[in-house]
């Protein structure tokens, strides 16, 4: 046996993955492999991913993106493997975290991790943190973990990229929570309801009593609907321009759903249900006509709060006058004002107690290769959220 080596052992792992090719090039599902964490990083095996319509947005150009990269950014998984270093981390941000994730635990991905050291996430507001792990969607050559097999580097869209069977990601980006709840709806918290439960009791800061016009009903609408009633609203009224969709507003709980079409009308429909205005509007689609609608519902001295994303650029009128002498107040919400370590086990814990109806959320589960449906749906508002789900159950 003198001079025969054994062969290197090949620690990188198969994974299947949606990649984004570039704007206009669409996705493509393939075959990569994976490198091990790093130091500070955690191999998850993914169970289950949501479709966003942020997802869409990448897809169809709206936002510019680099390309190659592992699309999603709403996924769950179980933990199972550690880089070096976990758990001892010299100079950890202390309070950023309750724990580090250990392997076995189901953990809820964040497409914000937050430095936790500048001025952002020192005023506790890690969701606007101006340095997060995953920026610039982790193609710098010394972060990418995720290769083709000739050796092309694949990022990771927000360093998550979770419509993929494996990921490694920050291990600030793994956010255990309540093993109790389904990969399914853990998934969601990574997105949609975080962001929409967020922006209706976080950013707005609805009270008990209050009314409350819901625009756009996707994932994120229906959560801000969610969060409106969490909140304690006295009338919800929920907006969509799909029929369908009103209905499941209204089995969340919903007290009134307008069918969106001309914004003139619709306006005066929203105003005959709420005269003199709602106390908070949110937008939750990304249109500036529907900016300006909900602009024009709220009472004087109410507040707006906008979640959807337009395609970057896009700017929205405001009737300056009008603004002004009402005392409207303007918000901007994103990832629902939320730091993701502290709000997924709190919503986890809602969802678990019966008092969040997360998987009313699921119009569909699907595989990878239903994706490109998936998405066409998305672009007509059918559906709530479709899910992929790996590794189903035989
Ligand atoms: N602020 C954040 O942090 C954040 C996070 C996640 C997603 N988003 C954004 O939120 C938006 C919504 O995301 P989603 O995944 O729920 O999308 P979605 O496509 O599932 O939902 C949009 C809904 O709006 C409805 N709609 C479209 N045009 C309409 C119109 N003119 N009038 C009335 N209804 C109309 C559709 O029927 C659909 O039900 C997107 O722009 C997404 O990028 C923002
Ligand atoms: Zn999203
Ligand atoms: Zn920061």
């Amino acid at each position: 046996m003198s001079g025969a080596r054994a062969p290197e052992r090949d620690d990188r792992t198969k994974v299947r993955a949606a990649v984004f090719l570039g704007a206009g090039a669409g996705f493509r599902v393939e075959d990569l492999l994976l490198d091990p964490p790093g130091p500070g990083e955690v191999r998850v095996r993914m169970l289950a991913s949501g479709v966003c319509h942020s997802d869409l947005h990448v897809l169809d150009g709206d936002w510019e993106r680099p390309a190659p990269v592992a699309m999603g950014h709403e996924g769950a998984g179980i933990v199972e493997a550690l880089g070096s270093g976990m758990g001892t981390r010299p100079g950890h941000p202390a309070g950023m975290r309750p724990g580090d994730p250990a392997v076995g635990d189901l953990v809820v991905l964040a497409w914000t991790a937050p430095c936790g050291a500048c001025a952002a996430c020192v005023r506790g507001e890690g969701f606007l943190c101006a340095d997060p792990r995953g920026a610039g969607h982790r193609l710098a050559p010394a972060d990418v973990r995720l290769r083709r097999p000739d050796g092309t580097p694949v990022g990771a869209y927000s360093g998550i990229g979770t419509m993929a069977t494996h990921q490694v990601v920050a291990a600030e980006a793994a956010i255990p929570v309540d093993p109790a709840l389904p990969a399914e709806e853990a998934a969601l918290l990574g997105c949609a309801v975080t962001t929409g439960v967020g922006a209706a009791t976080r950013t707005a800061a609805i009270r008990p009593g209050e009314t409350v016009v819901v625009i756009g009903l996707g994932g994120v609408g229906l959560s801000a609907v969610m969060g409106a009633l969490l909140a304690g609203a006295a009338r919800v009224v929920a907006v969509d321009r799909v029929p369908a969709k009103l209905e499941l507003a209204r089995e969340i709980g919903a007290t009134d759903a307008v069918l969106a079409g001309e914004p003139m009308q619709t306006r005066a429909a929203i105003l005959r249900l709420l005269p003199g205005g709602a106390d908070h509007a949110l937008e939750a689609i990304g249109l500036a006509v529907t900016a300006e609608l909900a602009l024009d519902v709220v009472r004087p001295g109410g507040t707006v709060t906008l979640v959807g994303m337009t395609p970057e650029g896009v700017r929205a009128g405001v009737d300056v006058y009008a603004f002004v002498e009402r005392g409207t107040r303007l918000l901007g919400s994103n990832y629902g004002s939320a730091v993701p370590a502290e709000v997924f086990p709190e919503l986890a814990g809602l969802a678990v107690a019966g008092r969040l109806p997360v998987g009313r959320l699921i119009e569909e589960r699907i595989g990878l290769d239903a994706l490109e449906p998936a998405f066409d749906a998305l672009r007509r508002g059918e559906g709530a959220r479709r899910v992929i789900v790996f590794d189903p159950p035989t």
